[in-house]
């Protein structure tokens, strides 16, 4: 997060792992209609509404956060006491790990692995739980590859961790970046799903910092308790904007997928024309984790800064230095750009 604050700008910045910024112009709403103040101490209501039908769930179920990294952390300390043993994916997205550490929990790893498209293999969950597993953690789309886990998979984990007294939870904030057919949130799979997501990625609207958590009601109103310490009341003026981008959901989603969707095709004839790289092509997702075949990503990111203006995501942030994360959803043109300045950098 700090590196992505303070290092990854640059004129090309493919860095990035969300959707361009949705202008507040385009959002048809009432700016005269705003108020600062509102009835939100454990919630907006509209807003849990929202949220809820959007899912198919219980607005009881539903806890308003600050975007899916205070999500996260909610969720991860309302149920981890420090020792507990929580399996983490690997590669993770770094501030999950960062968190179950700071939780002081006693953090185990499962591998997703490329040659299988680095798909959840839940026989690989199986082998590696314990008794003492309190909560297995995924990202779905997986943050850095956008590898989508199938319900089959998902059944499969739920049962281990039903079968050992424990929760999963399912970080969906990159979910809804599957434009055809997509899937229902995991939480619809049974008791032992904890779900995580906001508006921040995939809909161009991050500063509203609009995040929630599906819990089932006894734990979720743990964690509206616990976000007591951090939060007090949520911005009010955000808690509107976003009732108001709910509403026009499918104009920020179209919007969206029309810039991706460019970005993807892109990407992927850039992947055919290069040799000293690979990667898992998704038809979804957007970012895509490249492995490098020969040398350091490190290095070579330096020189794509230094020399080409371009930047892109090491793969250390994921503990795996020959890769690096290249993100959709930005400019069509700056993308082409910047995939020209990769190629240039590996000539
Ligand atoms: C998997 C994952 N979860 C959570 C976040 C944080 O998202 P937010 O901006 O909603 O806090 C990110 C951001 O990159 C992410 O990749």
């Amino acid at each position: 997060m700090h590196w992505s604050k303070t290092r990854s700008r640059a004129r090309f910045n493919l860095a990035t792992s969300g959707v361009a910024p949705f202008p507040l112009r385009d959002l048809p709403v009432n700016l005269q209609e705003l108020e600062i103040n509102g009835d939100n101490s454990y919630g907006y209501a509209p807003l849990q509404q929202a949220i809820a039908a959007h899912h198919g769930v219980d607005p009881d179920c539903v806890v308003e956060s600050a975007g899916t990294s205070m999500a996260n952390h909610l969720a991860m300390a309302a149920i981890i006491e420090s020792g507990d043993e929580v399996l983490i994916e690997h590669p993770a997205y770094g501030p999950i790990l960062d968190v179950a550490h700071y939780l002081q929990s006693n953090v185990k790893r499962f591998r997703r692995v490329e040659q299988n498209g680095w798909a959840i293999d839940p026989a690989e969950v199986r082998r590696c739980v314990t008794p003492k597993t309190r909560l297995i953690v995924i990202t779905n789309l997986h943050n850095p590859t956008s590898a989508l886990t199938s319900e089959s998979a998902l059944r499969e984990i739920g049962d281990i961790a039903r079968s050992i007294g424990a929760l999963v939870l399912v970080d969906e904030v990159y979910l809804d970046a599957v434009y055809e057919g997509t899937p229902h949130t995991s939480f619809h799979l049974g008791p032992q799903f904890v779900v995580t997501s906001s508006l921040t990625k995939v809909y161009g609207v991050s500063g509203l910092r609009c995040g929630w958590i599906l819990a089932h009601p006894d734990l979720a109103w743990r964690m509206r308790r616990l976000d007591d310490l951090y939060s007090a009341t949520p911005v009010h003026l955000g808690e509107l904007l976003s009732v108001a981008a709910f509403q026009h959901l499918n104009l920020l989603r179209e919007r969206a997928r029309r810039i991706v969707e460019a970005d993807r095709k892109l990407l992927r004839d850039f992947l055919a024309q290069q040799d000293g790289i690979s990667a898992v092509k998704t038809g979804w997702g957007t970012t895509s984790f490249v492995r490098l075949l020969n040398g350091d990503a490190d290095d070579f990111l330096e020189r794509l800064r230094s020399e080409f203006d371009t930047s892109a995501v090491p793969g250390r942030f994921f503990e795996m230095p020959d890769h690096f994360r290249i993100g959709m959803g930005v400019d069509t043109e700056m993308f082409a750009e910047g995939l020209d300045r990769i190629s240039r950098a590996f000539a």
